[in-house]
């Protein structure tokens, strides 16, 4: 891994996982790429930053070519609820996308490309507990389907092809830096940002929606422990489950009540959102993961609201 290339890099994700891999392989071998959103300073003045449509095979098959890329992060993706509305796009970005990095990567012999599934690849007819790694899936999305047609996809490539196309089920992302807003696991950012700055939030999901969640820094080391394994240690390719926490809405509140006493919350049924986050796990047995490459977290709940509140506290100048 010498030169590395990052699609979607002004995500939620791409933001936290671009400055640590320019600090891991140096900022000059770290490519980081976006299309409609705005990149931070950071991103675009802390190493290569370049515009790049993952939907166009010629845009992201010239960049890895020019920029001699061996190794893709493919982060691009329209989340779960935003999908629901504007199909076409996210057919394009989440399936079309994915294609186009995969076929890229077989034509320009990539040793590594690492994509990203979620919680959203299972659905109403999973078991929910424990879920499993083999499982039923069917999910009843249209970000659901995409991601397993990316697990399949990746699988396939891995397998026929011989690209070395890792991944993982990421649950929902919690993270200061930047704040998302297309997926139904986001009510556990903008609850943070509501608490700091109002003392109240509406929640859109009921108090009582158990979800996997974690938190940025373990999402972080989830995708580069898993670059990094022995590739002969793996049986799994891009369909790993990783577990860190699960709470509810009521939980979340509870523990942010705890660090900041004025703080309510009311709820709002969103049936979008509450319609998706019905039909996904609770919790997932991440057994394999551990077994294959290691995998273990590093933040709970509790670390992960103090951390939560003393970051987001600082950038938004709010006293606690
Ligand atoms: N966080 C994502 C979403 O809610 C799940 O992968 O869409």
């Amino acid at each position: 891994m010498n030169r590395i290339l990052v699609t979607g890099a002004c995500g939620q994700i791409g933001s936290e996982l671009v400055p640590e891999l320019r600090n891991k392989y140096g900022a000059e071998n770290v490519v980081a790429s976006g299309h409609i959103t705005t990149p931070s300073e950071d991103i675009k003045n802390g190493g290569p930053y370049i515009e790049v449509d993952v939907t166009n095979y010629e845009e992201i098959n010239e960049s890895i070519k020019h920029h001699k890329i061996d190794t893709v992060y493919h982060l691009a993706s329209i989340l779960s609820a935003l999908a629901e509305s504007k199909r076409r796009i996210a057919y394009e970005v989440n399936f079309t996308g994915l294609n186009n990095v995969l076929e890229s990567g077989v034509e320009n012999k990539l040793e590594r490309v690492m994509v990203v599934s979620s919680i959203g690849a299972f659905g109403p007819e999973t078991p929910g507990a424990n879920t499993p790694n083999e499982t039923i899936q069917k999910p009843t999305t249209h970000y659901g389907i995409s991601k397993v047609f990316t697990e399949l996809l990746g699988n396939y490539f891995s397998v026929k092809l011989g690209l070395d196309v890792r991944g993982v089920r990421l649950p929902g992302i919690i993270s200061w830096k930047v704040e998302p807003t297309a997926g139904t696991t986001d009510y556990a950012v903008e609850i943070f940002y509501k608490a700091l700055q109002n003392n109240y939030y509406v929640c859109p999901l009921g108090p009582d929606t158990r979800l996997p969640m974690m938190y940025m820094p373990d999402a972080i080391s989830a995708l580069m422990n898993l670059a990094d394994a022995e590739g002969t240690n793996l049986k799994h390719h891009a369909d790993f489950n990783v577990n860190a926490m699960s709470f509810t809405p009521k939980e979340l509140a509870e523990a942010i009540r705890s660090r900041l006493p004025d703080f309510r919350i009311e709820y709002d049924i969103d049936p979008l959102r509450q319609g998706i986050a019905d039909s996904w796990p609770d919790k997932l047995d991440d057994t394999v993961a551990r077994d294959e490459w290691g995998w273990s977290p590093k933040f709970g709940l509790d670390e992960l609201v103090d951390d939560m509140i003393k970051n987001l506290s600082i950038k938004l100048n709010q006293k606690v």
